[in-house]
């Protein structure tokens, strides 16, 4: 379960640098991006991201992924395709699985995202027969599988083999792991419905 924060941060647009308060990015902005334009309160989008509350000056083009990776900087989810082919961008949005390169951050305002850096947390079960099982070779897809599988597990607790692997149909691996993925699943599923 994502623990809530919701003291907003405050996110430089222009180098990702964060601040405790609005005025705390302004005078950033003023004295370090002189020549770019001054983040306005109107301007900024709320979002949550796994638990933290963050305020951003979004440029129109940026994508989920652009914001969640390349601006607040959590490097879990991977970009493969860019196209909305691969499923290894996959992150939760208000409880369902999205493709972040598809997604345009501006459209995220008051969303709930959770990445593949909370979805570890709070699943260890699925971390560990990951793990146990070999459901990864090179490792580059794998976060959006795991994604993927937790989004899955939420809403099915006990699900079967052939449930796994159409839940996970969207997801490619290069590397070809794609026997142990419903196999390490059920498994996690089994551990984490023992657990409780
Ligand atoms: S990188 Fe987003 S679907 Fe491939
Ligand atoms: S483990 Fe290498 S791409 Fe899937």
């Amino acid at each position: 379960m994502t623990t809530a924060n919701t003291e907003s941060r405050y996110l430089c647009p222009y180098c990702s640098a964060t601040w405790d308060t609005f005025d705390g990015l302004k005078t950033h902005a003023l004295a370090e991006h002189a020549n770019e334009p001054l983040p306005t309160p109107d301007g900024l989008v709320r979002l949550s991201v796994n638990g933290q509350a963050y305020e951003v000056m979004v440029e129109p083009e940026w994508t989920l992924y652009d914001l969640i990776h390349d601006k607040i900087g959590l490097t879990g989810t991977k970009m493969f395709c860019d196209r909305g082919a691969c499923g290894s961008c996959t992150v939760i949005m208000d409880g369902r699985a999205i493709l972040s390169c598809m997604t345009l951050a501006i459209e995220c305002g008051g969303a709930n995202i959770e990445t593949i850096e909370e979805v570890a947390r709070t699943n260890p079960a699925l971390i560990e027969k990951y793990v146990e099982h070999h459901a990864m070779q090179c490792g580059y897809c794998t976060p959006g599988f795991v994604v993927t599988a937790a989004s899955l597990l939420a809403g099915n607790p006990d699900p079967t083999t052939d449930e796994v692997a159409e839940a996970l149909a969207g997801n490619l691996c290069r590397c070809g792991t794609y026997p142990q993925h419903p196999i390490a699943v059920v498994e996690a599923a089994k551990k984490s419905r023992e657990e409780r």
